[in-house]
């Protein structure tokens, strides 16, 4: 089990005194005697122990004597006790634990010489240490690799079964994908069921490996440790925003590593609460897009500006920029500065986000401008900073894991940040947490959650109103909150008056009794969570679904109260960063509102210039209704992919070919760089620093590990050069320069590494305005933008997998060997004996928008009446199925649901295969042949 602490946050342990080495010492009663020990800074030799999970005691080398045993005691799996007298040095110890490495030695190969821990080895280490030189009786093991798995190749040579890759696995991840077996006389790790490993593929069991039984397919045989050069930064896939190391030779990408693989294991055992120190299968295997062949290296220029005639061609940076500073210029000068509009990633630093809104106001004087927040996140931001005043999540990862109950509403956690996710399963494991999941899918967490709730597809929202309901009506509404606020709380009564929980239970799927059950475990609970994500803030309704969240945790007293809150997933890395740094027409830097008076004057002021008009911003959906009108001319898109992203109803492929001037920057020749006038070769994450902030708020550093590739640049660089170009002094000469900025006009941003607490602010909201619009959101629910009906009776839902991360993960070959493109909808087996479907079937797909054929695939965690198919990939272009509705408030798109009709139209997939899909099949009939025999 893991690491169980002996004091929780209910209960207080004992405190004992005990003596180590004739000091007296005091600990909590029951914590592990090897704690204890180091705990005053002496270490004991160990190979087995481990700060994540419980002690598993199997390696012999932590030996120490406790006054009254016989026998050394082995000090991990021992249990501090009051007045216990302990000596961890001494001749006997030493021997004893020599013997111990002799052990290990004798039936090890010691190919030190090409295995990849040579260096980095504890067993080297505890050879070394023990000067054990005499290994007369050794003998090999000779078992054979076992390299069935596409990215970990296990050689049980080498291994000293010391258990932690499987505890790591099932204690920590709760994952349980390995195994101990006896094979060939000798114990080894399988995967379960002694398969291929199916698995996460997290890479934590390699991380936590103390030898070089386990290694990385990716970077085997590519290095001697000391060639490397290591630099932490911040994964730049999702919003958890995980430390990590580069690791990086002649300006190559070797390896990913974790702070799990480098952390003394024996040293520092911070409280696990913050973080095991892991990291996802997308951060440690999805580098390789950083030196990919495919990346830009040089600027591009369509000299013949006529599309698609005019071809791109390599031109000298000078020359590209001067380009496009002419054209911009002379668009400017023509039509106006309403006349250009911009669009950036929310994968781009907190300084390139700051400088972009700062080049588009400031200098070119345009307030059209949006980031890649606009696809959800800003439902979540908007509508706590409506309710709350405060514009992101307010609990942390210590909060997650400490909470006594926690709802989970439409977020596929585990696929989506899957290290949050690592959160959750702590508290279910550690804290015995209640859990409550509500989506369409039997997601992983689901699986591990006390009250998995399996709605019908796009009810995520109609279940937080059952929710609600179910409060008031059975009076667990807390009173002291709800007591300063009694119009407030009239007002949600008579809102709610109408809804009724029947109707909610025939809709969602989920009997009133469960939604009782989870209204009362969650209002019951003294610390209790809300985690919201695409289920919610993705759909219609988003922003409204995020303030009935926002009025389920005011009514039940779990807003402002230590532990508790209303929070949300990022998916993208910096989506937070986006906002606070104001790439949003509504939003300053620092959230400040575009027309407050006082915020444009402090910005006006700061950056010299005056800003655009209050009125005159555009989002996303506005900035391409623009470009296809013909009123916006040109477009600056930074690290956006609106063809690759957006349905095809919406035609951004026409808009964008209505523009003057397209300039597309960007580390890859995207579907809508393919369009641009000038496409300009950007950095990645990897060629320069700057800053994250996650998903909890904390700033995070991003550190440059190799040189540019190409002549490619970073994104604060060519923006700093553009802003010269048209005539305003930028004089940052490094990203630091635009920190130091920041740092001035929002002081106390940059909290590196640390949340800043934020306390919701709800009396504002609730004493005013409040009232007026409550009961707009309850009643009647769009729980779709298209309609369900006899003739497209299936809910398809586009979402993320674990393995990939939007689109930028598609470039990464390590991740397309796990998970390809396959082509492939998801559906649940029943379904498809229903429909007469097998894998081999091809099928048709039609909604109101279309239809397309593609293979199909079982998938357990798909609910009948549900199909799935992954967003990352256009191949068959599923996003062109999707109705698309835009949020009234928000300016949202919602293109991620549709109700459809799955026909057969032939018997012939197996080209659509994928590698996982043949040895699963493979697996079958294998299984199929046992049968028969
Ligand atoms: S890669 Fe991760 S999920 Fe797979 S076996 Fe190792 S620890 Fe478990
Ligand atoms: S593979 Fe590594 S971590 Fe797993 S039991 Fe063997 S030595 Fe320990
Ligand atoms: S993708 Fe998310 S969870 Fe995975 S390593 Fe990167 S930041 Fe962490
Ligand atoms: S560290 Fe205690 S037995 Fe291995």
């Amino acid at each position: 089990m893991a690491l169980k602490p002996v004091t929780t946050p209910d209960i207080e342990a004992a405190t004992v005194e005990l003596s180590i080495d004739g000091r007296t010492v005091t600990a909590k009663d029951g914590v592990s005697l090897y704690d204890v020990i180091s705990s005053t800074g002496k270490i004991v030799p160990a190979m087995c122990y481990h700060y994540t999970f419980d002690p598993f005691g199997s390696c012999g080398m932590c030996l120490v004597t406790v006054e009254g045993k016989k026998a050394p005691v082995r000090s991990c799996t021992a249990k501090a006790a009051a007045g216990m007298v302990v000596r961890t040095d001494g001749d006997d110890l030493f021997q004893a634990r020599k013997k111990a490495v002799e052990k290990h030695l004798s039936v090890h190969p010691l190919d030190c010489p090409v295995c990849d821990a040579d260096g980095h080895c504890e067993l080297q280490d505890m050879a070394f240490q023990h000067q054990v030189t005499n290994l007369a009786n050794a003998k090999q093991k000779l078992i054979p690799e076992d390299t069935r798995s596409p990215v970990l190749d296990f050689n049980m040579n080498r291994c000293i079964a010391c258990g932690e890759c499987i505890n790591v696995c099932k204690d920590v991840l709760m994952i349980d994908a390995l195994q101990f077996i006896k094979k060939g006389g000798f114990t080894q790790v399988v995967a379960k069921g002694d398969t291929a490993l199916a698995c996460e593929f997290c890479g934590d069991c390699l991380a936590v490996c103390p030898v070089g039984a386990i290694t990385n397919k990716y970077s085997k045989y590519l290095y001697k440790p000391w060639q490397l050069r290591k630099t932490t930064t911040t994964c730049n896939y999702c919003g958890d925003g995980c430390q990590m190391h580069l690791e990086t030779k002649d300006n190559e990408v070797v390896r990913v590593t974790s702070p799990l693989s480098w952390k003394n294991k024996w040293g520092d055992r911070g409280d696990t609460a913050q973080g095991h120190g892991g990291i996802c299968v997308r951060g440690r295997f999805g580098f390789q897009y950083i030196d990919s062949q495919a990346r830009l290296r040089q600027p591009l220029v369509r000299r013949d500006r006529k599309l698609p005639e005019g071809k791109l061609t390599e031109t000298p940076w000078l020359e590209a920029m001067q380009t496009v500073v002419d054209r911009l210029a002379e668009i400017k000068a023509k039509h106006g500065a309403q006349a250009i509009a911009g669009l950036i990633t929310a994968r781009c630093t907190n300084e390139e986000l700051y400088l972009f809104q700062k080049l588009m106001r400031a200098v070119i004087g345009t307030n059209q401008l949006d980031s890649s927040s606009r696809y959800g996140h800003l439902n979540f931001v908007r509508a706590v900073q409506h309710s709350l005043g405060v514009g992101r999540m307010t609990n942390d990862w210590e909060d997650i894991t400490k909470a006594k109950a926690i709802l989970l509403v439409g977020t596929n956690i585990t696929e989506t940040n899957p290290l949050t996710a690592v959160r959750v399963k702590e508290a279910i494991r550690v804290y015995k947490s209640q859990v409550i999941v509500v989506d369409s899918a039997q997601t992983n967490i689901a699986k591990l959650a006390s009250y998995p709730m399996v709605v019908t597809p796009g009810t995520e929202g109609l279940f937080v109103q059952g929710l609600v309901k179910s409060v008031i009506e059975h009076d667990l509404i807390d009173a002291e909150t709800t007591g300063k606020h009694p119009e407030a709380l009239a007002a949600l009564k008579r809102a709610v008056a109408d809804v009724s929980l029947e109707t909610i239970a025939a809709r969602t799927g989920i009997s009133v009794e469960l939604i009782n059950e989870a209204a009362s475990i969650f209002a019951e609970a003294p610390r209790a969570i809300i985690l919201c994500a695409e289920g919610v803030v993705r759909r219609p309704d988003g922003y409204q679904n995020v303030l009935k969240l926002v009025d389920l945790a005011w009514i039940t007293g779990k807003l402002g109260r230590p532990g508790c809150g209303v929070n949300t997933l990022t998916e993208e890395v910096n989506e937070q960063g986006a906002v606070d740094m104001g790439a949003a027409p509504e939003f300053l830097p620092g959230q400040a509102r575009f027309d407050d008076e006082a915020a444009r004057d402090k910005f006006a002021k700061a950056w010299g210039a005056a800003l655009p008009a209050a009125s005159s911003g555009a989002n996303l959906m506005e900035i391409l209704e623009r470009c296809r009108s013909g009123a916006i001319k040109a477009l600056y898109v930074v690290g956006e992919n609106p063809v690759a992203t957006l349905p095809a109803s919406l035609d951004v492929r026409t808009a964008l070919e209505q523009l003057e001037l397209l300039i597309c920057q960007d580390p890859f020749m995207t579907e809508t760089a393919q369009l641009a006038h000038i496409v300009l070769p950007a950095c990645t994450y990897a060629e320069k620093e700057g800053t994250f902030t996650n998903l909890e708020g904390k700033v995070l550093r991003v550190r440059q590990s190799m040189d540019p590739i190409g002549e490619s640049l970073p994104d604060w660089h060519v923006m700093t050069s553009l802003a010269s170009g048209l005539g305003s002094q930028f004089e940052y000469e490094s990203s630091q320069d635009i920190q130091s900025e920041i740092m001035k006009l929002l002081p106390g941003y940059y909290n590196l590494g640390e949340p800043r607490t934020l306390s919701p602010r709800p009396d504002a909201y609730l004493s005013n305005g409040y009232v007026a619009e409550v009961g707009s959101r309850y009643g009647v629910v769009r729980e779709a933008v298209s309609e369900r009906n006899d003739h497209r009776p299936f809910g398809l839902v586009m979402g993320q997998l674990l393995y990939h991360s939007g689109k930028l993960s598609t470039q990464a070959s390590g991740l397309l060997t796990i998970a390809p493109s396959a082509g492939r909808l998801h559906m649940n087996a029943q379904d498809m004996e229903r429909l007469g479907l097998t894998e081999e079937t091809r099928v048709r797909v039609t909604s109101e928008q279309g239809s397309l054929e593609m293979g199909v695939k079982d998938d357990l965690s798909v609910m009948p009446g549900s199909c799935f198919f992954p967003e990352h990939f256009n191949d068959p272009p599923i996003k062109d199925l999707m109705p698309v509705a835009v949020d009234s408030v928000t300016g949202v798109p919602y293109f991620k649901f549709a109700w459809v009709k799955i026909e057969p139209v032939s018997r012939d997939a197996s080209a659509h295969a994928t590698p996982q899909d043949k040895a699963r099949d493979k697996a079958r009939e294998k299984a199929k042949d046992k049968g028969r025999a």
